[in-house]
């Protein structure tokens, strides 16, 4: 066993399970956790064991119908973390080149180096309000590349990709024979109109995604990769190797989520829009950020203008009780992340809390 891969760990889970936490938490990116009560379920349907074998098949035609795919393209895993794993795991072996984009979450940098990866990077650039840029693809893809990795809506901006920037990745990667790894759990938020899947814009496009960001379901673990049938077959074979037989009772709470989905995602919707609304009053034109707002998803990356992020993060914790993300978790310390998807008092009152801090952060670290 190699060194690194002994050492594995995410400097980001670690911040984010263990120091995340505050009185006004603005550091998280998915919907508000849904408790039982906000879901309809049958309880005498409930069971402790089922008839999974390679998936569950009503909860696999239930994501099919989500997604508008045909079943055999769907690999169930345990939420998007376990998806991208497995799919990586599938889509290259140790010491093939993968393309990744960066800034990007953490956890596909790591899953990536932790199977071997010869990792590149091409660039999504603040300026450019983190677009998808082919050009950028192109100048880094080479005819070793297996795999391009790209996050859509790109965590940690919440930048949105244009559907003619992916086709072109698309058709760039085809070129030298790879594929489109797109990790798109946080487009399940995007419901006015529906977001189409980038599995659509070609057979070498795998896409993953859960229940966690959107919908408030992060226990119910309920993530899934879309691939081409043969490709997922091998990925369900693959998964024998992992986490093998899902838990049963959770699969058919899914089942019942998604015959809900529509009064989910107007709960997700309400929380996002009120504090998306609340961030604008708070934040825009303060004169110590400057800040890309993609008027979609669930976070926001501003640029603190002056001064130390790590140093204000502590800063605004121990003086305003309020969390962000620091930047540095995301390969740009001079950043933060901010987070629209919790309780709506906690997050405007977090809001002004973090406007108020900032303000006092400029006169603090004023030349
Ligand atoms: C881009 C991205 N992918 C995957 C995940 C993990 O999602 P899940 O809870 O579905 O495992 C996160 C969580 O922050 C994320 O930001």
């Amino acid at each position: 066993m190699s060194l690194s891969r002994w050492y594995a760990h995410s400097e980001y889970m670690e911040f984010s399970k263990l120091r995340s936490g505050a009185t006004f938490n603005l550091a998280t990116s998915g919907v508000m956790n849904c408790s039982l009560s906000d879901l309809t379920f049958r309880l005498e349907e409930l069971d402790i064991n089922g008839p999974t074998i390679y998936g569950y098949a009503p909860l696999l035609e239930a994501i099919a119908g989500l997604k508008g795919v045909k079943p055999e393209c769907v690999v169930h895993a345990a939420g998007t973390s376990m998806a991208n794993h497995l799919a990586m795991a599938a889509l290259f072996a140790p010491g093939e080149e993968v393309l990744i984009e960066e800034p990007t979450y953490g956890l596909l940098l790591d899953a990536a180096q932790y199977l071997g990866a010869k990792v590149r990077r091409f660039q999504r650039r603040f300026e450019d309000g983190y677009a998808l840029d082919p050009a950028e693809v192109a100048a880094n893809l080479t005819a070793e590349t297996r795999v391009v990795v790209i996050t859509n809506m790109h965590n940690p901006s919440s930048a949105l990709a244009g559907e003619e920037s992916l086709r072109t990745i698309g058709e760039l990667a085809r070129g030298v024979g790879a594929r489109v790894l797109v990790d798109e759990v946080y487009l399940e938020c995007l419901h006015h109109p529906p977001a189409t899947s980038s599995f659509h814009l070609g057979d070498n496009f795998v896409v993953t995604s859960s229940l966690t960001k959107a919908y408030g379901l992060s226990g119910l673990r309920c993530g899934w990769i879309l691939a081409e049938p043969t490709l997922a077959e091998r990925m369900w074979r693959l998964n024998d190797l992992f986490s093998a037989t899902p838990v049963h009772i959770a699969e058919l709470l899914s089942v019942m989520a998604i015959e809900q989905i529509e009064k989910l995602a107007r709960r997700g919707d309400a929380l996002i829009e009120a504090n998306r609304m609340a961030m604008v009053e708070a934040l825009s034109g303060h004169p110590a950020i400057e800040c890309f707002n993609p008027g979609v998803g669930t976070t926001i990356f501003p640029r603190l203008r002056q001064g130390d992020v790590a140093a204000f993060c502590e800063f605004l914790r121990d003086e305003y009780e309020t969390s962000v993300v620091p930047g540095s978790y995301f390969e740009r310390p001079r950043h933060f992340r901010v987070g629209l998807t919790a309780d709506v008092e906690m997050t405007r009152e977090g809001l002004g809390r973090l406007a108020r801090a900032l303000s006092v952060w400029q006169e603090k670290t004023r030349d």
